[in-house]
């Protein structure tokens, strides 16, 4: 890979605009193995860089693969309206490396949330077509009858909506809870569905993505971390 100058390194990587990260490195906030870096023309191979900024430690990303266990409270839009961005829940070069969220779960959702900057691994895993089956625990305010899950396995019709939908899973796992595994991923979906079978949703989690599961990530609700390669292969269809 071809060397790159430490301030467009330091650009790429979210921390600010390229005369901001010059004044970073000539402030002497930048450290590599442990030697300041003044000169912002020094230059360095990006791939597995590490670097330290104002004493954090860094490892160059061309892009970041990144999720997060959503507390309830935050808004996946960039520019929220009554809750916190889930953005603020990351570090601030995140935002400026302009990292989207994949998808959105509603302010008062919780769970799986996947985040990055590569625009065709966010298209890819949002888009309908690819039929990403994604599983979410829904709290019920009515009891989960036999008849609430035919009816979400046979379809039910949303307003706005041409022909039924159904959920690929519905089942009861407890008095008051379900589990749904959908496809579709269309707006308020596991909430509008359990509407339309007049029941409603008082609670919601996502808990798998494909082959990601919440429970094997170890993570706590706020906590997030860089998806591994093994995990992203989690997400592949094929
Ligand atoms: N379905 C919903 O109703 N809300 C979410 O956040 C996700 C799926």
């Amino acid at each position: 890979m071809k060397k790159l100058s430490l301030d467009k390194i330091l650009q790429s990587q979210g921390f600010g605009s390229r005369k901001g990260c010059r004044d970073l490195i000539e402030d002497g906030d930048v450290s590599i193995d442990g030697v300041v870096i003044t000169k912002w023309k020094t230059e360095f191979v990006p791939q597995g860089l590490v670097f330290q900024v104002f004493d954090e430690t860094w490892e160059y990303r061309e892009k970041v693969y990144l999720v997060l266990n959503k507390p309830s409270g935050y808004e996946c839009s960039r520019k929220p309206t009554h809750h916190p961005a889930v953005l603020t829940l990351f570090p601030q070069n995140m935002e400026w490396r302009d990292v989207q969220t994949v998808g959105r779960l509603d302010h008062d959702t919780t769970g799986l949330l996947l985040l990055s900057d590569d625009g065709a691994f966010i298209h890819a895993q949002s888009s309908p077509k690819r039929h990403q089956p994604k599983t979410y625990i829904a709290t019920t305010a009515e009891a989960v009858t036999d008849k609430l899950v035919a009816d979400l396995l046979a379809g039910v019709q949303l307003i706005d909506e041409n022909a039924p939908i159904a959920a690929l899973v519905a089942n009861k796992v407890a008095e008051n809870q379900i589990e749904m595994i959908l496809e579709q991923g269309k707006y308020h979906q596991v909430k509008r569905m359990l509407a339309a079978a007049g029941n409603h949703c008082s609670a919601l989690s996502r808990v798998q993505i494909g082959g990601l599961k919440l429970a094997d990530l170890a993570l706590a609700e706020g906590e997030w971390r860089y998806l591994t390669a093994d995990e992203l292969l989690l997400l592949q269809r094929d």
